[in-house]
């Protein structure tokens, strides 16, 4: 049990053959998978995701980035996930993530940051739902 958490490893990370290696990390940080998925996020889908950042001058290269190639959506569960999972992602910007973190790992820049990692409970339920019926979470 414990609280839950949503992430997305990122069209860079997928392409570059990291799944393996940052579920693991995932998992050995002490996360449950309880839904995953590798889908693709269309245009309007990432828009959508991400419709929280529609002013910000980066919008349009997140979305044309979020839809470019496949991506590995999941919902994970620890106790305390959604502030234990950003400590192991890292800074949103690779050149200020910790060394040894998901991002300063496998991310190439800001904008191709490898994973996503929710920023509170409230949008953890969003973006889980965004992505899973209930059923489809185990
Ligand atoms: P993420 O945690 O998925 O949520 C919003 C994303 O916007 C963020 O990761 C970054 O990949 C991206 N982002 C944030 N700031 C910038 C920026 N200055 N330029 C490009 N992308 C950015």
């Amino acid at each position: 049990a414990g609280n839950r958490t949503f992430t997305m490893i990122k069209p860079d990370a997928v392409a570059a053959g990291h799944i393996g290696a940052i579920l693991a990390q995932i998992n050995e940080a002490g996360f449950r998978i309880v839904a995953m998925k590798l889908t693709k996020l269309s245009q309007e889908k990432a828009g959508e995701f991400y419709e929280v950042h529609k002013e910000r001058p980066f919008y349009g290269e997140l979305v044309d980035f979020m839809s470019s190639g496949p991506i590995v959506a999941a919902i994970l569960e620890k106790d305390n996930a959604v502030a234990d999972f950003r400590t192991l992602i890292g800074a949103t910007n690779p050149a200020n993530a910790e060394p040894g973190t998901i991002r300063a790992r496998f991310a190439k820049s800001m904008g191709e940051n490898a994973v996503h990692g929710s920023d509170s409970d409230e949008n953890a339920a969003i973006e889980g739902a965004f992505h899973f019926a209930g059923t489809e979470q185990f």
